[in-house]
């Protein structure tokens, strides 16, 4: 699969069951299998059930988790494991994203314990990192970047790296409209490769960019080679303009 561009969409805390299956009735039609591209979802858990259903029989769409809790099953109330999620339909997860990190507290050790428990069921995990706005503005983006994926990383055998898809999302970027430049996220990803090769990992880790990515700027964004795809949240959610963002001509990689 590497060398294939991936389209990512985090639905976030949208599309319930019904409006999961309005979106895919919608969507599918408008968007034939392309070689060179796969179509990740990443819907609320209850709606994983009816986007694996949607989705079946579609090798080049896959459907995953937010968020998993890092153990496979227990006293959780609340919680998803990776298991279970994998039961619902998901073969993908996304871990440490920043709102789980901002919002409910997640550190770096939960982080690197989730993305275990994903690996151990088999799953492709989706790694979220970057920095927030005053981290840009003090030069700590590459050290957050650095210990984000240290901690994430550390111990894992390569063929364990090997199955781990990156997404660089700076904090400053996401739902604000202001995007990184491709140039500014092109020297993120070269330095998220280099800390992945340093780990023992693949010399050229997938690497995803996400952020205030939308119909009009994801060509400028991809034509930039270091970035293998995109994660896209807001625009993600409108069939139409979802459609039209995987359909975006992008020289192949
Ligand atoms: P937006 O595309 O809405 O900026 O969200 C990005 C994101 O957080 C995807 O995970």
């Amino acid at each position: 699969v590497t060398g294939r561009l991936i389209f990512a969409a985090n639905w976030k805390m949208h599309l319930g069951p019904d409006g999961a299956r309005r979106f895919f009735d919608a969507f599918l039609p408008a968007y034939a299998p392309r070689a060179d591209r796969e179509v990740w979802f990443f819907p609320p858990a209850v709606s994983l059930p009816a986007a694996a259903a949607a989705i079946h029989g579609r090798a080049d769409i896959r459907a995953g988790a937010q968020d998993v809790h890092w153990e496979r099953s227990g006293a959780f109330t609340g919680e998803v494991s990776a298991e279970l999620a994998r039961e619902a339909g998901a073969t993908l997860a996304l871990v440490g994203h920043s709102e789980r990190r901002q919002v409910f507290g997640e550190t770096d050790d939960m982080a690197a314990r989730k993305l275990r428990s994903i690996l151990a069921a088999g799953l492709t995990p989706l790694l979220c990192v970057g920095e927030t706005l005053a981290e840009r503005q003090n030069s700590q983006t590459i050290a957050v970047v650095q210990r984000q994926l240290g901690v994430a990383l550390a111990g894992l055998e390569p063929s364990a790296l090997g199955r781990v898809v990156l997404a660089y999302e700076p904090v400053w970027a996401i739902g604000t409209g202001h995007n990184a430049t491709p140039a500014e996220a092109g020297q993120v990803h070269r330095e998220i490769r280099t800390l992945m090769a340093a780990h023992g990992g693949p010399g050229r880790a997938r690497v995803l960019y996400g952020g205030s990515v939308r119909r009009a700027n994801v060509r400028e964004l991809l034509a930039e080679p270091e970035l293998d795809g995109v994660l896209v949240g807001g625009a993600s959610l409108d069939a139409a303009e979802w459609a039209a963002i995987v359909q975006s001509s992008v020289t192949p990689r």
